[in-house]
């Protein structure tokens, strides 16, 4: 993945972005002495282990063991691929990110950044389509009809595809490899027989834009009646249902000014609130809303608000809607829920009703909370003792989603309050269980500490990854050419990437390495807490070097006196074995106790 874009261009993107500015703009950073610190993003917790390292731009949690680079952090925290979290980085550089010269000239099948630039293409194919189709004006008919102005599509980029089977196809679909890239990005089906065909014909189309406003997939609405009434993308590289939310990019400065997020069902419902001016509305695609949606929106908001039509469908999906957001439910964060009157979306109902009589609804929107409490208990007599039994078990499996915090032990509270059972008598576990996956492994105790028992060699790598500057201290490496002892051939690849590639810092030698097997444990050596001072780091180097050399230079010398008993030595190693010798009589007469 990672081998389409230049390793120097990654090197020189690491070296050039400041992680602290990059994990800052989403987690705010304390500076603590060196570091900065924060309450860790990726695990709950109440004191600050979560530490940056403007030296290694690097950033490691010692709670959960969360650890990586300013690219690893987009891609943990922002759910970017390797290549979005590149581009990102690169944007905030002010750098363009290079694309590796080679035999293949097609699209990057990988990268993803052609699919970008078909789907923005194709929406501005649409675009134009729309004011320029001779049949345009039965989409601009249907859209009239619905309400919707000329300002409120065009903010929305709404587009159309005329009927026939090869509209996009004649206008995008130039060669072989352009056909073929916008069959990877969902916008023409390949036939069986080989050919292609435009997937959308004859339909309103909305775009829909990814956390950085670029085009990743389309939404297409018949026009009038016809099936299915939407058709959506598949999935593509760019695009993952139950990740994006439609209007998300449009409505972020307006959430962030409401400090409140509404979610509702469909593409027109956002469009009309936000005709209405409730623009800080945000829709599924079609999907149960899932804890990535949710974890998303709640960077935006602390407050989520669930909007969803009163009949049966509306209260499952509700239903739904709150199983996922529990495991997400940190402290701070609220989600409530909205029950629409039967038969209105918040499409027609904002068209009725008006703005104010809208957001007066939200007002009335239930608590999560509540609803989960008075849902459950609809479901057993609560003047029954067996039926308050009932309530625990039903309830048990839901708060032992929550993390562990206030809010889960205000509810388990209230659990025992409506069963009346005291609440050490509950049986949901005090702490919650990660859910499966999300945890990371716990080898931050492991990796601090002197206590750790560290080799030479896992010293030496340490030293360097974590001072690369002391490369320039290494003369004579050769003297380490021929030891053996683990952890010797990553040591030598590291001292091989410092060579060839001067300047770099912790951060760009482990993305180096990020295909290979020494990633991980480069990792946690990244983050040792290396037991030497710092003014002592340039002596402890050289004599981790010398006692190697030594190491090496017996390991020579056994080698020499086996082959000696087994074959006999050539005048050279004979003179060689007897220098190696007279060394080691100095070495133990220096420092007995050394091996
Ligand atoms: P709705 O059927 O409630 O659509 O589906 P809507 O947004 O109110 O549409 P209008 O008002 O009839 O135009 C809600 C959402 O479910 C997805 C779409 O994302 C839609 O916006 N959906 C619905 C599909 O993906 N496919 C369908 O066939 C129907
Ligand atoms: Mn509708």
């Amino acid at each position: 993945m990672a081998g389409r874009i230049p390793k120097q261009f990654i090197d020189e993107l690491l070296t050039r972005s400041d992680i602290v500015d990059v994990i800052d703009s989403y987690v705010p950073l304390k500076k603590a002495g060196k570091d900065y610190k924060a309450c860790c993003p990726f695990h709950e917790e109440k004191t600050p282990s979560f530490t940056v390292s403007v030296d290694k731009q690097f950033y490691h949690c010692f709670g959960c063991g969360a650890h990586g680079s300013a690219i690893g952090f987009l891609m943990d925290y922002e759910h970017m691929s390797f290549v979005e979290a590149v581009e990102d980085l690169a944007a905030r550089a002010g750098l363009k990110v290079p694309k590796e010269a080679g035999v293949f000239t097609g699209p990057d099948k990988d990268s993803g950044t052609d699919l970008l630039e078909i789907m923005r293409e194709a929406a501005r194919f649409y675009r134009q389509q729309l004011r320029e189709h001779p049949q345009a004006g039965r989409a601009v008919d249907y859209l009239k009809r619905r309400g919707i102005t000329g300002e409120i599509a065009h903010e929305f980029g709404l587009g159309f595809a005329p009927d026939g089977w090869d509209n996009l196809l004649r206008a995008l679909g130039k060669d072989d490899a352009s056909r073929e890239a916008l069959a990877r990005a969902g916008l023409v089906v390949k036939k069986d027989s080989g050919g292609y065909y435009d997937r959308f014909r004859d339909r309103v189309m909305f775009p829909i834009e990814d956390h950085r406003g670029r085009v990743v997939a389309f939404g297409g609405r018949v026009i009038d009646k016809g099936e299915p009434k939407y058709l959506n993308s598949p999935e593509t590289p760019l695009f993952h249902k139950g990740r994006e939310l439609y209007g998300l990019f449009h409505a972020r400065e307006a959430i962030k000014r409401e400090n409140r997020v509404l979610v509702v069902e469909g593409y027109m419902d956002v469009v009309a609130l936000a005709q209405f001016g409730v623009d800080f509305a945000v829709a599924t695609l079609g999907t149960a809303t899932t804890r990535d949606h949710l974890e998303r929106l709640f960077r935006h908001a602390p407050e989520v608000i669930f909007c969803f039509d009163g009949d049966r469908a509306g209260r499952e999906a509700a239903w739904r809607a709150l199983d996922n957001a529990l495991p997400a439910l940190r402290e701070g964060w609220q989600a409530s829920f909205l029950f629409l009157p039967e038969g209105e979306d918040p499409d027609t109902l904002v068209r009725k009703e008006g703005r104010d009589a809208f957001l007066a609804r939200l007002k009335t929107a239930i608590p999560l909370p509540d609803y989960l409490f008075d849902n459950l208990m609809r479901q057993v007599d609560m003047n029954r003792l067996d039926g308050r039994a009932r309530l625990v078990e039903l309830a048990r499996p839901l708060l032992s989603k929550m993390p562990q915090g206030i809010l889960r032990q205000m509810m388990l509270d209230r659990l025992a309050e409506l069963s009346r059972i005291s609440v050490e008598k509950l049986p949901v576990p005090a702490a919650a269980a990660e859910p499966a996956g999300s945890f990371r492994a716990a080898s931050s105790s492991r990796t601090r500490g002197p206590q750790e028992p560290a080799s030479n060699v896992r010293r030496a790598i340490a030293l360097l990854l974590q001072h690369p500057e002391l490369m320039e201290k290494m003369s004579d490496e050769n003297r380490l050419a021929d030891l053996d002892l683990p952890g010797m051939p990553l040591f030598r690849a590291l001292h091989q990437l410092l060579k060839n590639s001067a300047k770099l810092n912790t951060a760009a030698i482990i993305e180096s390495f990020s295909d290979s097997e020494y990633k991980h444990h480069l990792s946690r050596l990244a983050v040792w807490d290396y037991p030497a001072q710092a003014e002592n780091l340039e002596a402890e180097f050289h004599d981790i070097l010398n006692r190697l050399s030594e190491t090496s230079a017996k390991q020579r010398t056994e080698r020499l006196l086996h082959k000696e008993s087994a074959q006999g030595l050539d005048q050279a190693e004979k003179d060689e074995l007897a220098r190696l010798l007279s060394l080691k009589r100095d070495i133990s007469r220096l420092s007995p106790s050394r091996h």
